[in-house]
This record gives C-alpha cells, structure tokens and sequence, in this order.
C-alpha cells in the first residue's frame, strides 16, 4: 500500500491511487497514559486486516480504499484530542496547534522535527475528498455485552470537552500556620472536584478530574498553586453547559469562602456529532441488523463527520467495557467479527455492490 503523510502527522496507506472518493477506514495509534491494548490500534490493524481479506476474497475495488492514522487523537501529550484530524479538517487553528506544549514544555513543531517529520500544520487534502470513512473501534462500555453482540454500529457521539481549573491561594508553612488562618487552594480544589462528581450524578452526566499539578508540591507546604482538568460528557449540549457552569459556580463560591482564586478555562469542547444516518443504516442492513450505540467517548470519526465527510463507526464489544487502562480487553472471536464486518462494509461503500 502507497503510504503517504502529511504536515500534522497522520499517515495513510491506499490501495489504489485515484485522486478523490476513496473510502477510508483507520483510527489511532497513541494512547492515554497507561491505557489499553485496544482503543486505537484496533481500528487500523482491522483496517489493514480488513484490505488482506478483501483481497484474498478478490474483490476489485472501484474506489481507493485508504487505512488512515490520525495522530493525538487522545490529547495526552499537547492536551488537545483529535489534534491531527482537527488540523487535517481545518477545525484546529494552525498558529494554536504550533503554540500547543506537552508536559515538558517543548512546542508541537518541535517535537514533530525531533521526531523526524517536518512540521506543515493545517488544513490538508491528505484524503483527497473521501466519499466516506468508517471507523472501527473497540467499544468503552458494555453496550455490546448487554445486546449480545460481536459487533455494533455508532448513531452519535456525546457532546463533551475539557476545562483547566486554576487554583491560586498562599503558600504557607504546614507546620506553623493555624487552620482558620490558610487560603489553600488544595480545599478549593479538593471540594471542587466533590461538587463535580455530584453535580454529574445530579444531571445523570459525566464528570471527571483525573489530572492534577500541585505548586510547589511540598509535603510540609501549603500549596501556592493547584492546576486540574475537568472532563465534562453530557448527552445533550444544554445539560453539558448547565453541569460545567454550576461546577464553576461551586468552585467560585468555596474560594471565596478559601480567600482563594478560580478560574475556569475551556481548552476543547465538542459538539454532538449525529453519524451519517443512511450510512448508519446502510451497515446495519449489511451486517443483518447490528445494534446501534452512541458513545461518550470522543474519536477522529467525529471530526471528519463534522467536517461534512459521510461518516460511521463500528464498535468491537468489550467484555468489561472498561477502556483508558491496561484492563481494556476484546476477544479475539469478537476482533475478527469486526475485521470481517469491515471488510463488509468496504466492500460495499467501494463496488457497485454496495
Ligand atoms: O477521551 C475520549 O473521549 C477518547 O478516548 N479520545
Ligand atoms: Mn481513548
Ligand atoms: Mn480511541
């Protein structure tokens, strides 16, 4: 397969070479800290095992069939999700991308020479117009387990995104400043991420602080600084918005109780994402009435979907659901029911057939 590359760091590999409408499968290969197996690398060994078995069944495409890796989907390291699919589609300013610093510091263009891949960031005709793109990935939830099925078909994504939480109070003695006299930001924090957990509970939504930096993170000094990130998941975009103003509202309010300070800073927030719906239906008929899922978990799937390219996803089932740990887990049966449900669907979307 004819690999090729662009200035943000995705790859893909085609079999074929016409210029646009090619159909095209892939996910990603970076993963969150300590994560799983699974989410990710899934999608593109399925995507490759997928052209294997369309090949040893002879199939002649009449579309080029493109296996596509997107890079940062996870934002784990420039802390912005989707980081080469949004760039890819336009939907991620370049000069923001190249201000973007991973925990040590060091800028996106930086890290990618250091890496070898010369930085171009922006907008790029790296899929040359795709008729559509189908991502596999292994399901995070147990949606499948409870349908009873190898394989699923995604109807939306969440509407969700994350916040940076800044927390500034006064660094002080921990041995030698009575109670009633600190501003420490730590309590505000620490109340903080309570009320986000009940305000989610409250509004049957999502909320997670699972990142937290302490300045200057002594044991025997109260903290002058806590940075946390809160990871806010709705359903719906209103009762998104109502969950993270009141967790906002809530922090303010305890640091004025602190004498501390808050702040809350949006660093990516996404829209819901409807998939294509004859497309969702088209592979539910070809997979002779798969289950439909939406998801919480954001993936690339949804930035090309938003980028007006006909879109869908497949879910593997995962025996657990849990995923973003090493515990992650699909069955091998279940994993070649997806290669084989892909191939299906390729196939399809690729003939005149489908
Ligand atoms: O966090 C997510 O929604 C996905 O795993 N990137
Ligand atoms: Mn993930
Ligand atoms: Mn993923």
């Amino acid at each position: 397969m004819q690999v090729d590359r662009d200035g943000n760091g995705n790859l893909v590999a085609w079999w074929g070479t016409a210029p646009s409408g090619g159909v095209v499968t892939g996910s990603h290969l970076d993963s969150v800290p300590d994560g799983g197996a699974f989410d990710g690398p899934l999608g593109v060994v399925s995507g490759l095992a997928a052209v294997d078995r369309m090949r040893s069944d002879r199939v002649e495409p009449e579309r080029p069939i493109g296996v596509a890796v997107f890079a940062e989907e996870e934002g784990s390291r420039f802390g912005m999700p989707c980081l080469g699919s949004r760039l890819m589609t336009g939907a991620l300013d370049a000069d923001r991308a190249a201000g973007l610093r991973d925990p040590t510091g060091r800028v996106l263009p930086d890290v990618m020479n250091g890496a070898g891949c010369s930085p171009d960031l922006g907008r790029s005709d790296l899929l040359h117009d795709p008729a559509a793109f189908v991502e596999l990935h292994v399901e995070q939830g147990r949606g499948l387990v409870h349908a009873e099925a190898a394989v699923g078909v995604a109807s939306a994504i969440w509407p969700h995104g994350r916040w940076r939480m800044e927390f500034a109070g006064r660094a002080d003695h921990a041995g030698s400043t009575a109670m009633a006299d600190r501003h420490d930001p730590m309590l505000t924090f620490a109340m903080t991420a309570l009320a986000a957990n009940k305000q989610a509970r409250l509004a049957d939504a999502l909320a997670t602080v699972g990142r937290v930096e302490v300045e200057p993170g002594g044991t025997n000094a109260i903290p002058s600084r806590v940075r946390a990130w809160l990871d806010a998941r709705a359903p719906e975009e209103e009762v998104l918005q109502r969950l993270v103003a009141a967790i906002g509202q809530q922090a303010a309010d305890r640091a004025a109780r602190d004498g501390t300070s808050f702040v809350l800073e949006p660093e990516s927030v996404t829209a819901r994402v409807d998939f294509t719906v004859a497309l969702r239906d088209q592979l539910v008929g070809l997979l002779g009435g798969a289950p439909v899922l939406a998801t919480g978990a954001g993936h690339d799937a949804g930035v090309l979907a938003s980028a007006g390219v006909p879109t869908a996803m497949l879910f593997v089932r995962n025996p657990t659901g849990i995923s973003h740990s090493p515990a992650e887990h699909a069955e091998p049966a279940d994993c070649e029911a997806g290669v084989a449900a892909l191939a299906t669907a390729l196939t399809a979307l690729s003939t005149n057939s489908g």
